[in-house]
């Protein structure tokens, strides 16, 4: 198969992280006979330094041209202390999510077996938790109208939503569900929000069509609470663009680092794969940032395109990898003087020649 794959390594961590995918998807390539070519594209803080602009033009047409994008992280220190700052690197993310039309965010949480030691919740609590959170990310208050009064005393943002952008992303979800343990809880905030009475007015309309799948409701709040305390009862979590990205936050608490949590971001003609940490920017160049999120993001970009072999070998890798205690210091105190790189090289090695790889 031929792929162009657009890489947007970004910010912080994100060129890092990004050059061990990109390593492990070109093994991928040679070991399968697939032809990817990789255009790379600024965006973020370091588009920002050299073209004044968190998402030039240059970079939304490489990535409108590619069958995929591949993406890093943005961010950078100095913005988050800066309120005033009109011109900042998340709206590279937010601006190419939009261009593209990426509104379904798919968010795998897996606790695995040989982690489970890592994460400050009880074993027994996290044990086989897999949940897969759709997050709407194209709409609500990420997009709405913002606005200052002169006199900067007065800030809204409006959470607005569609019924069309609620069904499309809710087929889904539902479609998903039915694949797996035919569960779907709708998070909302139906008690007090509108936008949320308009979610949940959808899914029931929906439900029916799925007779199949269990719907359960919850607010937001009684979900962040949920999820740690009691994670295995989720099987998919349907929710709009906020509450999606706080959850899968708090989700990386049972994974046991974030630096473990990949996803897909989908649209009707592209696809965009990113992990779900930001740029990490006191991290960056001490070769000490987790690539696993990045490679898994890589393998969810071979499922997309049915490339079913390929992505479960470099899931095998991932796991081996993991078993072996080839991780980077926020998952390991074992073998901490294990690099970035070396995790990528342990990865690529594995898919190179799968039964021989080992720790040396
Ligand atoms: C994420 C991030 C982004 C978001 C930021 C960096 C704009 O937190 O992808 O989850 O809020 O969507």
């Amino acid at each position: 198969m031929k792929l162009n794959i657009a890489v947007l390594p970004g910010d912080g961590i994100g060129p890092e992280v990004t050059a061990q995918a990109v390593k492990v998807l070109k093994a991928i390539a040679m070991e399968f006979n697939h032809v990817f070519t990789f255009n790379y594209a600024l965006v973020g803080a370091s588009a920002i330094d050299k073209h004044g602009t968190a998402l030039p033009q240059e970079t939304i047409d490489i990535c409108t041209k590619a069958d995929a994008v591949l993406f890093g992280a943005i961010g950078k220190t100095a913005f988050d202390l800066d309120p005033d700052a009109k011109i900042r690197p998340e709206q590279g993310l937010l601006g190419i999510r939009k261009a593209l039309g990426l509104h379904t965010n798919i968010r795998p949480i897996i606790a695995y077996d040989d982690l489970l030691s890592k994460s400050s919740l009880k074993v027994r609590q996290i044990k086989d938790t897999n949940i897969l959170i759709y997050r709407e990310l194209t709409g609500g208050i990420y997009f709405g109208d913002r606005s200052l009064s002169e006199d900067g005393n007065t800030a809204s943002d409006v959470c607005t939503y569609h019924r069309f952008e609620i069904e499309r992303i809710a087929h889904q979800a539902f479609k998903a569900a039915q694949s797996r343990k035919r569960k779907l809880a709708l998070v909302d905030k139906a008690n007090v929000l509108e936008s949320s009475r308009l979610w949940r007015r959808v899914v029931l309309e929906i439900a029916p069509q799925y007779p199949d799948v269990k719907v359960n409701y919850l607010y937001i709040d009684n979900a962040a609470m949920e999820l740690i305390i009691r994670p295995r009862q989720f099987d998919v979590i349907l929710t709009e663009n906020m509450f999606g990205d706080i959850l899968s936050e708090e989700a990386s608490v049972i994974v046991g680092s974030i630096g473990l949590l990949a996803s897909a971001s989908l649209g009707d003609e592209h696809a965009m794969f990113e992990p779900i940490h930001g740029a990490y920017t006191k991290a960056a160049n001490k070769g000490i940032a987790n690539p696993i999120a990045s490679i898994l993001s890589a393998a969810m970009l071979l499922d997309h395109f049915g490339l079913d072999e390929e992505a479960a070998l470099v899931r095998e890798g991932v796991d081996k990898s993991l078993k072996l205690h080839i991780t980077t210091p926020d998952l390991n105190n074992k073998y901490d003087n294990i690099s970035t790189t070396k995790v990528g090289d342990f990865i690529e090695d594995f898919i190179n020649n799968p039964d021989e790889t080992n720790l040396n």
